[in-house]
Parts: structure tokens; sequence; C-alpha cells
């Protein structure tokens, strides 16, 4: 009989367990939430959106900076979105870049849905676009920002982000590890190579004070980069 190749650790039921458990214990879903993900899946938009504890997560951390300025690089069906919309102060206000102007109209949908539309704004075009339109009109500096669009760019995004900050913004950029294709050593994917030269950037700015964590969970093995600018 030939052996059944061993599962990869991070497809543990027991570490999706767990997730489900943290995840239903501490970033309960509600109606808005769910009806955000049930649009999203019905639209058929790739099921990529932020797991909800990392949606708590940058919900949270919008609240520790007290930021009232988010920028978010890649709008997706906007559940990342409302997540971080919901932990604004009054006043605050969340620009998303999306490229496809047709996840923005699900993102707008949802949004409105949740009553958030009013601190939203999304702006449809390629990122690469967008930020020098952002930067050119005097927007920012933003005090948190979230990069979560095509891996390839995020070199660049990263130095947008560093245009758009000031001394004490936070920067989080998602999807670090993708079931550990970021050190497979022969890895030419361009998003494997945007992730790396991206991370090298965040080691070597001295602007930043930068780390990366692994997670594990619902959505397999991956993790994120966070950078403090600090100066
Ligand atoms: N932040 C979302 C998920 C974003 S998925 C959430 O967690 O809910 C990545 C999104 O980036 C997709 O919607 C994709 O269309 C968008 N994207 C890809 N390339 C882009 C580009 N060059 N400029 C702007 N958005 C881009
Ligand atoms: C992918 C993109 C994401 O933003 C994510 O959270 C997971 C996967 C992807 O492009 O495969
Ligand atoms: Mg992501």
């Amino acid at each position: 009989m030939p052996r059944k190749p061993a599962k990869p650790l991070w497809t543990s039921p027991l570490w999706t367990r767990i997730d489900r458990y943290f995840g239903e214990l501490l970033a309960p879903s509600d109606e808005k939430l769910d009806s955000a993900i049930k649009a999203n899946r019905k639209a058929r938009l790739p099921a990529i959106d932020v797991s909800p504890l990392l949606g708590k997560f940058l919900q949270i951390l919008v609240q520790i900076t007290k930021a009232k300025r988010v920028l978010e690089i890649g709008t997706l069906g906007g559940y990342s979105t409302i997540w971080m919309a919901r932990a604004l102060p009054r006043g605050g206000r969340i620009v998303s870049l999306e490229f496809c102007p047709r996840h923005a109209e699900i993102a707008r949908g949802n949004l409105r849905n949740a009553g958030l539309l009013n601190r939203v704004d999304i702006r449809v075009g390629p990122a690469l676009s967008s930020l020098p339109q952002l930067k050119s009109s005097g927007a920012g500096p933003f005090d948190f920002i979230f990069i979560d669009a095509d891996k390839v760019n995020n070199p660049k995004y990263l130095q947008w982000a560093l245009k758009l900050s000031r001394r004490g913004t936070v920067i989080v950029v998602d999807n670090v590890v993708r079931q550990g294709s970021v050190v497979k050593a022969k890895s030419s994917d361009p998003d494997i190579v945007g992730t790396r030269r991206c991370l090298e950037m965040m080691a070597a700015e001295p602007r930043l004070s930068a780390v990366a964590l692994q997670t594990v969970g619902v959505k397999g093995l991956d993790g994120f980069a966070m950078a403090l600018v600090i100066r």
C-alpha cells in the first residue's frame, strides 16, 4: 500500500479549530460583517478577505494608534475596511485603493449596508496611479496604513507609504508568508520576490522599526509585517 503523503503541519485541524475558537470568542461576526462576506462570496470575489481575528487585530491597532486618517491598499469587498472603519473616532476617514471597479462597487454596497460609507473614500484604479495623486493633492500624512493588494508591488507600496507617513505612523503588510513560500530559496514568483524585497527594505530603512509574525489558522500558514515610522 502506498503511504499517504504527510499533511503539512499548517493544515492541522487543531490549529484551524483554535483559530475558530478564538475567532468566535473574540472576533464574533454580526449581521453587517456576515452580509458583507455573503455578498463577496455571492459575487464570486476571491475568498482572500482578512480572517475575523486579523480584522479585529487591525481594528485594535487603529484604536491604539488613535488613527483618524487610515490608508488601505487593496479593498476587495471592504471586509477589512469595515473592521477598521468601526474603530475610527468622529471625523476619522479611510482612503481605500482598489484596482477593480467591480470590487469597489461591491465594497461600497457592503460599507453602505454597514452604515460606514460616509467614513470611507474608495479610489478606483491601479494603486500606483492613485498614490501619487493622493500625495500631490496634499492627502496625508496617514496615521495607519494597511497594504494588502498585489504583492509584486509591495516594495513600491512601502515607498509610497513612507512618503505618506509621519513619525508614529504604523504600517501593516499582509500575507508575507503565504504557506512558507517566502523562504523557499529558488522562488522566482514575482509576488514572492516583491514580498522579500519589501521585507528587506523594511529592515534597511532607518525611518522604520519593523517586525514580521507568522500566523496559522483558517487561512493556513501566513503572516504579516508591521513597521513603526520612528523618524
Ligand atoms: N483588504 C481586503 C482584501 C484585499 S484582496 C480584505 O481583507 O477584505 C486584494 C485586492 O487588491 C483585490 O481586490 C485586488 O483587485 C486589489 N488589487 C490588485 N492589484 C491592485 C493594484 N495594482 N492597485 C489597487 N488594487 C489592486
Ligand atoms: C492572496 C491575497 C491576499 O490579500 C490574501 O490575504 C491571501 C491571498 C492571494 O493573492 O493569493
Ligand atoms: Mg491579504
